[in-house]
């Protein structure tokens, strides 16, 4: 099945009460792994991409030839949504013109109405191209691609502003953060998100920050509306501690370990555990 926006997809999982992951992409290893387990799991699934990572990989027009590539030759036919990860403006429209199904405006850091402003004109682009597009009120906190955000807790008047503009999912800042969550973390704010939720009706929301929060907590999300879970450094620590591993072990050492697809494929099988540890607790196994 060629790419997808990702509308469906999670308009079927606010109805259904479960949520779509985005796992977010850095190399041929982890895409592939997504995909796979995606296809194993037989679940939606939204390969996400930031602007770091795009650049990483040679740029977005790569992204979607090794996307569009893997899809075929893998023959995956579960729904897959390429979507750009925190984009600004001008990383949104070169994503849409290289092909990707969908993307995300981050305008949390502008003034309301400037974001209101821009946000209103991506969305009359994708309307017209067929993509779905994320939205952003309220900083999501932690460091993601030397965005630092401080972990505010949206305004639900200003959540209602930018969903009423005809987003298609909305990611509303309610104490989550990037990364892994300190000690004396909160924990997610509830109150805010069912004030969003309230404001919002059917509007898919969007968990960012997915590492480390609670299955508890995910599942109350889950039942306070929210459709799209984010995960990306648990995928990465994964990678790292099964990789360390691997060469702690000495088995780069013995025979061909040397190989980078026997060096990389303890990390890739640790994303696959991941990923679908992940769509047993979002609940999209089975949902494709
Ligand atoms: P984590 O890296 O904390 O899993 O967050 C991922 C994310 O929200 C991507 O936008």
């Amino acid at each position: 099945m060629p790419l997808v926006n990702a509308k469906e997809m999670l308009t079927k999982a606010k109805a259904g009460h479960y949520a779509v992951g985005q796992f977010n992409i850095n190399n041929l290893e982890w895409t592939k792994s997504i995909l796979l387990t995606a296809q194993e799991m037989n679940s939606p699934v939204i390969l996400g991409v930031s602007e770091g990572a795009g650049k990483y990989m040679c740029g977005y027009k790569t992204v979607v030839g090794m996307v569009n590539g893997m899809i075929e030759e893998l023959g995956i036919t579960v729904p897959v949504a390429l979507h750009l990860d925190h984009g600004s403006y001008e990383g949104a429209k070169a994503c849409i013109e290289a092909g990707f199904s969908s993307i995300m405006f981050d305008g949390s850091h502008y003034p309301i109405d400037e974001n209101i402003a821009k946000t209103k004109e991506l969305v009359a682009i994708c309307e017209e191209k067929g993509l779905s597009i994320e939205a952003e009120v309220g900083s999501i906190g932690g460091e993601e691609d030397g965005v630092v955000g401080a972990g505010e807790c949206a305004d639900p008047n200003e959540c209602k502003m930018i969903a009423d503009l005809g987003v298609t999912m909305l990611a509303a800042g309610i104490g989550n953060i990037h990364g892994k969550y300190p000690e004396n973390w909160a924990g997610l704010s509830f109150e805010t998100l069912a004030a969003v939720q309230e404001k919002t009706g059917t509007m898919p929301l969007v968990l960012h920050g997915g590492t480390g929060i609670p299955a508890e907590m995910i599942q109350k999300a889950i039942n306070l509306g929210v459709s799209k879970i984010n995960v990306n450094t648990e995928c990465q620590l994964a990678f790292q501690e099964a990789t360390r591993k691997y060469i702690e072990e000495g088995k780069d050492l013995q025979g061909k370990g040397f190989d980078p697809r026997k060096l990389l494929a303890p990390g890739s099988e640790a994303i696959k555990a991941t990923v679908r540890e992940k769509i047993e607790l979002f609940g999209s196994k089975d949902k494709a």
